[in-house]
């Protein structure tokens, strides 16, 4: 065998194993998922898939309220202190309405404050379902309204809560 043939062979190899190395490229391009399904494979092959959100169901709080622990409403509304007031005849200037009252009031219906028209054309009253579903998201339950507020997910939560608002008052609303 002489050099010619040598290289011959040699180049014949190299170019065999070129060949099958790009094909090889070419071919996972080809079945690689992200290259044709986009997004949704991407996910699916980062792993087991997502499972699904659960669906937005919102949980009742009227069957919670009479056990509802008031301390614990009291203790969880300091949050809304930062936007509410919650006496009487406050004195203090907030950016949300006073919230005396409210169970059972009218929607926009503490005087003198400016509410966002959303709520303004909400209309109707605060009943106990009615706080539940803006207790728990605000923005989806009064589209539109100016409180900025993430909404409280447990509905043991929103209970206590509610059941303390409903004792601010003189006569506070029967419970349901
Ligand atoms: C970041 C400020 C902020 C926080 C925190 C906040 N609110 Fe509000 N809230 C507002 C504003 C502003 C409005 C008026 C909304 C409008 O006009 O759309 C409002 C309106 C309301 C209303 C309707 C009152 C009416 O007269 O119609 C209720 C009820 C209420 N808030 C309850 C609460 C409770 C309970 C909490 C605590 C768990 C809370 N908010 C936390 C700002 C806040």
């Amino acid at each position: 065998m002489n050099t010619f043939e040598i290289n011959k062979i040699v180049g014949a190899f190299l170019l065999a194993s070129l060949t099958a190395t790009s094909l090889g490229m070419i071919s996972r391009i080809l079945v690689s998922p992200k290259a044709f399904t986009g997004h949704g494979a991407v996910v699916a092959t980062a792993g087991a898939p997502k499972e699904a959100a659960p669906p937005a169901v919102l949980e009742p709080i009227t069957p919670l309220l009479a056990a509802a622990p008031l301390d614990t409403g009291e203790k969880l509304a300091k949050q809304c202190l930062q936007c509410h007031t919650f006496e009487k005849a406050p004195t203090k200037k907030t950016i949300g309405p006073n919230l005396w009252n409210v169970v059972g009031g009218k929607r926009a219906g503490s005087a003198g404050f400016k509410y966002s028209p959303a709520m303004v054309n909400a209309g109707g009253d605060w009943g106990y379902d009615e706080l539940n579903a803006f207790l728990a998201n605000p923005k989806a339950a009064v589209k539109g309204t100016a409180m900025t507020f993430a909404g409280m997910k447990k509905p043991e939560e929103r209970a206590a809560v509610v059941a303390f608002l409903r004792s601010l008052s003189d006569s506070p609303k029967p419970l349901p």
